[in-house]
């Protein structure tokens, strides 16, 4: 049993990286993974040795219950390297925290923070070639902590995988995206699990979200599932509205996620003086906007997709194209965070975290 203080990690290094098959200017995301993969089990009502091993393909029973009730959650963040090789995390103890609001939700077990930072940075330092500097590039980091034991009866597992494995990005979204406001699916519901980084939060979507690809999307902003009246979150991404000069965005719920861009961008914008207003956003409100011209930006904000301006959206089968902008909070806003998460300005807030 691995003593709590320590948390040293049992380690098998790579004989050969893979670093050299991959071409960094031409990044899926979300498709090459680094040399190595941290994990840990839960078991026998503790956390096991941690280990760190060469990414690669694992065995789990197919009675596994995760493969049947979708116990999983998972994060997503991102380590970044300035122009003179020195790695950095972006508020790396606020993706812990939330990892396991999420765990509790889905009443899996928490995981102790010492293990987290120490399995994440250890990972980081390994694999740290792996993160190149410059604009848009960064290494993508996915914990995710999953149900294994082998029993299909509907109860919480008494068995669990915590693991982290990295990939290198680019921008999540290549261009300004295209959003449908839903109408008639919903991603969440009240007293649901719509806060939480639940797998199966993310799998309901992929079905409303291909029609709206069907129909030249790329995304649904959802709505509230009670009346469809209020606009509340993407899925992959907080949104936030420009009326005029004041940004407005959801307030956090039980079914919106508590985004750590989102709450950074806040701060930012309140730091430089952009007007910020918390609240609950309507259709109807967004479309007169719109339509009297004083709507001058949509934009998303999350790890994965930074700050993606959006570019049109449609509700009740009418379209509504969103001008481009100059000086646009979207990339003012973005510069100001990608800048302190690069290490190219200085962080008063101490959302940077030096591996
Ligand atoms: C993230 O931004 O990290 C997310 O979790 C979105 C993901 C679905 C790519």
């Amino acid at each position: 049993m691995i003593d709590q203080k320590q948390c040293e990690i049992d380690i098998e290094k790579v004989e050969n990286t893979k670093i050299h098959d991959v071409d960094f200017d031409k990044l899926d995301f979300g498709r090459k993974f680094t040399d190595h993969m941290f994990y840990c089990d839960f078991i026998d009502d503790e956390w096991q040795q941690p280990k760190i091993v060469p990414y690669q393909a694992m065995t789990i029973e197919p009675s596994a219950r995760v493969l049947h009730y979708g116990q999983a959650v998972f994060e997503g963040m991102k380590a970044y390297k300035d122009t003179d090789g020195n790695a950095f995390l972006f508020r790396p103890e606020d993706n812990h925290r939330r990892i396991n609001i999420s765990a509790a939700r889905l009443a899996i077990p928490e995981f102790p923070k010492d293990y987290f930072m120490k399995g994440l940075t250890t990972l980081i330092e390994m694999d740290k070639d792996w993160i190149k500097s410059g604009d848009g590039n960064s290494l993508y980091i996915r914990p995710f902590v999953f149900a294994i034991e082998p029993a299909i009866s509907a109860a919480p597992a008494e068995a669990y995988r915590f693991m982290i494995i990295c990939s290198p990005a680019k921008a999540y979204y290549t261009d300004k995206v295209r959003v449908i406001f839903a109408e008639e699916y919903s991603r969440s519901a009240n007293g649901g699990v719509g806060f939480a980084k639940a797998a199966g939060n993310y799998a309901a979507q992929f079905y409303p979200t291909r029609l709206a690809q069907q129909k030249g999307y790329q995304q649904v902003i959802w709505t509230d599932a009670n009346t469809h009246e209020y606009l509340e979150e993407a899925g992959t991404m907080n949104i936030f509205f420009r009326i005029n000069d004041t940004l407005v965005t959801a307030p956090i719920s039980d079914r919106i996620l508590d985004g750590i861009t989102r709450k950074s961008i806040i701060q930012l914008a309140e730091d430089n003086n952009i007007p910020v207003e918390v609240r609950r956003v309507k259709v109807s409100e967004i479309k007169e906007a719109s339509r009297n011209g004083s709507l001058k930006e949509i934009f998303g904000t999350g790890t994965a997709a930074v700050i993606s301006a959006i570019s049109a959206f449609e509700h009740g089968n009418e379209v509504f194209e969103i001008p481009d902008m100059e000086n646009a909070y979207a990339d003012l806003l973005k510069k100001k965070l990608v800048n302190i998460q690069q290490n190219q300005s200085v962080d008063k807030y101490g959302w940077r975290y030096e591996i």
